[in-house]
């Protein structure tokens, strides 16, 4: 059965940007958080991401007006009810994620697959809130959405393989190319990034180098289109941080320590640039 019908939840980075690219996939679209002004910045920032689309020339005006019309704002779990698939892209923090999904399991149709757009936080763990365990997935998204073709698709111990197979139809529907990763934390890229990004911020934190000769090094030397403190402010310092704890937690190994600097970071709201300020501040 195709996903015609998609709820998102969390109107934030993630959230906002797989809105985005399925509305722009001609499906309908219902996004929820918990504010109205989370749901109205969500919306704004679609709007304003679209309509440079437009001023490059990528899509056209009438294409930005629909897909803007096909996206519905809402704080309330009951609006998913007829959704054919939910995507849940809400705070990395595990208890709150298992909380929103319980609620979400309640109102959704026994047929329609859940996700999850975790970054790290184990599939099955997650899949227990379900009373379904069988047509929950992870879909890890990259950030920033529009733009990165990648999608993991992760499956817990139970996930079903037509769970599976729906996932990756949706995931090529709006123009991704999957991969399958086995459930562990971080799953695979992360795994890879996140432990880089953390080893960046230890050579900042020891004065090796300044912020930007980090990210000019790894530029230049090792051919990243963006620097890792760069990319981490792209991240949000929050969501590493709860990432690597994850990790840390995970794995009980001391290599994916934190660094103390980000969890300083962490501590002084400097969450990167959804705030204003990370290792770079922004207007
Ligand atoms: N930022 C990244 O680069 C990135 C990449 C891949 C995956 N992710 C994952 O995507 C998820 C979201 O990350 P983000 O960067 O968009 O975070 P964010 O901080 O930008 O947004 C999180 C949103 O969740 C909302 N929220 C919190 N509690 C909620 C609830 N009970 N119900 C509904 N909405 C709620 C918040 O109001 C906020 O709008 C996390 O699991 C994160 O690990 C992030």
């Amino acid at each position: 059965m195709e996903c015609r019908k998609i709820g998102v939840i969390g109107a934030g980075i993630m959230g906002s940007g797989i809105v985005q690219v399925c509305a722009l996939a001609e499906r309908e679209v219902v996004m929820v958080d918990v504010s109205e002004a989370a749901i109205d910045r969500g919306i704004s920032s679609i709007g304003a991401t679209l309509s440079r689309s437009v001023s490059k020339g990528r899509i056209s005006e009438a294409a930005r007006s629909a897909a803007l019309a096909r996206i519905r704002g809402t704080t309330s779990y009951a609006d998913l009810a007829d959704c054919d698939i939910v995507i849940e892209a809400a705070t990395e923090n595990e208890a709150l994620k298992l909380a929103i999904l319980k609620q979400v399991d309640a109102v959704l149709r026994p047929d329609a697959v859940i996700a999850t757009n975790t970054s790290s936080i184990s599939i099955t763990r997650l899949a227990s809130a379900s009373k379904h365990p069988d047509r929950f997935i992870g879909m890890h998204f990259f950030n920033p959405v529009p733009v990165m073709a990648l999608v993991e698709l992760i499956r817990g111990l139970q996930t079903s393989d037509q769970t599976h197979g729906r996932a990756r139809a949706l995931a090529e529907i709006i123009g991704k190319s999957p991969i399958s990763v086995k459930n562990s934390p971080g799953f695979a890229v992360n795994r890879i990034l996140c432990p880089m990004i953390n080893e960046a911020i230890f050579v900042l934190q020891e004065g090796l180098a300044t912020a930007e000769e980090i990210d000019e090094g790894m530029k230049l030397g090792c051919g990243h289109p963006l620097g890792p403190l760069a990319l981490a402010d792209m991240i949000g310092l929050d969501t590493l941080l709860s990432v690597l704890e994850t990790f840390y937690g995970g794995f009980n190994d001391p290599k994916y320590r934190p660094a103390p600097l980000l969890r300083e970071m962490v501590d002084a709201g400097r969450f990167g640039r959804k705030s204003g300020q990370g290792f770079y501040r922004y207007s």
